[in-house]
C-alpha cells in the first residue's frame, strides 16, 4: 500500500519545476526532480572527459554512481544536488551541461540506472515526480497525471527570465528558442523513453497562466482522488 503520486511530464521549460514544487509543498508531499538526476550523470561524464558516445564507460559510470537529492529549505533554495560526494547543485545548470544532456538521457544503460533509483523513491508514494517519462514509465500506475506544456516562445522567455534571476549571463531569446526547439525535438524522437503524453495525463497548456493558477489546477485534481 502506498499513497498517491502525482506525475509532471513535460518538455523543457514549461514551467514543471516550478509548479511541482509548490504543489509537493502545498500537499506536503515529497518532490522528486528526475531531470537533476540525468544533469548530475551528464555533468560527470563532462567532468572525466569521457566522450558523449562512449555507451559503455557512461553505463559503467551510471552502474557505480551514487546521487543524492535533498530539497532546499524554502521555494527558492534550489535542490540540492551530489554525485559521488561533490555538491554539483550549480554546476548541473550551467549551459554546457544543459546542452549535453539529452545526448546522455537518450542512452538505455542511464535510463535503467536511474529509472531503479527513482522508483525507490517513490515505493511509499507520497510524492511529487517531473521528468519527461514519468507517467509512462517510471510511475506509469500514478493517481495524477500532468502534461505541462506552453509554446516555445514562452519557454524560451521564462528561461530568460530564470537565468537573469540565477545571475547568469544573458542568453538571446533567439538562442534560447532554438536550443528549447532542439531538445525538444531529441527528447521527444529518441528511441528509448521519448517525451510523451501519457495516454492518461491531463494536458495543461500554461502560456498566460500563473504558477499559482496551474499548482491550484493540479492541487484540485489530487484533492479529488479522495
Ligand atoms: O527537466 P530538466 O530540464 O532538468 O531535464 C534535463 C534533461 O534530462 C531533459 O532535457 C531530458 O533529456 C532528460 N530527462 C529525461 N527524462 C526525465 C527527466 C529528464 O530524459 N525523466
Amino acid at each position: 500500500d502506498r499513497q498517491p503520486i502525482i506525475a509532471i511530464d513535460g518538455p523543457a521549460g514549461a514551467g514543471k519545476s516550478t509548479v511541482a514544487r509548490q504543489v509537493a509543498a502545498k500537499l506536503g508531499l515529497v518532490y522528486l526532480d528526475t531531470g537533476a538526476m540525468y544533469r548530475a550523470i551528464t555533468w560527470l561524464v563532462l567532468q572525466k572527459g569521457i566522450a558523449l558516445d562512449d555507451e559503455c564507460a557512461i553505463a559503467e559510470l551510471a552502474n557505480h554512481c551514487v546521487i543524492q537529492l535533498s530539497p532546499g529549505k524554502d521555494l527558492q533554495t534550489p535542490v540540492q544536488v551530489w554525485i559521488n560526494d561533490t555538491d554539483v547543485t550549480q554546476a548541473i545548470r550551467t549551459h554546457e551541461v544543459t546542452s549535453k544532456v539529452s545526448a546522455i538521457a537518450a542512452q538505455s544503460a542511464v535510463r535503467q540506472a536511474l529509472l531503479k533509483l527513482q522508483q525507490n523513491w517513490g515505493k511509499k508514494g507520497g510524492l511529487v515526480a517531473e521528468g519527461r517519462d514519468i507517467g509512462t514509465q517510471v510511475f506509469p500506475d500514478a493517481e495524477v497525471k500532468i502534461f505541462l506544456t506552453a509554446s516555445v516562445s514562452e519557454r524560451a522567455r521564462r528561461r530568460q527570465q530564470d537565468f537573469q534571476k540565477q545571475g547568469q549571463p544573458e542568453v538571446s531569446i533567439e538562442q534560447l528558442e532554438k536550443d528549447i526547439a532542439e531538445r525538444d525535438r531529441k527528447d521527444s524522437t529518441r528511441k528509448v523513453s521519448p517525451l510523451q503524453k501519457a495516454a492518461d495525463a491531463v494536458e495543461i497548456r500554461t502560456d498566460g497562466m500563473s504558477v499559482s493558477e496551474v499548482t491550484e489546477q493540479i492541487v484540485d485534481f489530487y484533492t479529488n482522488l479522495r
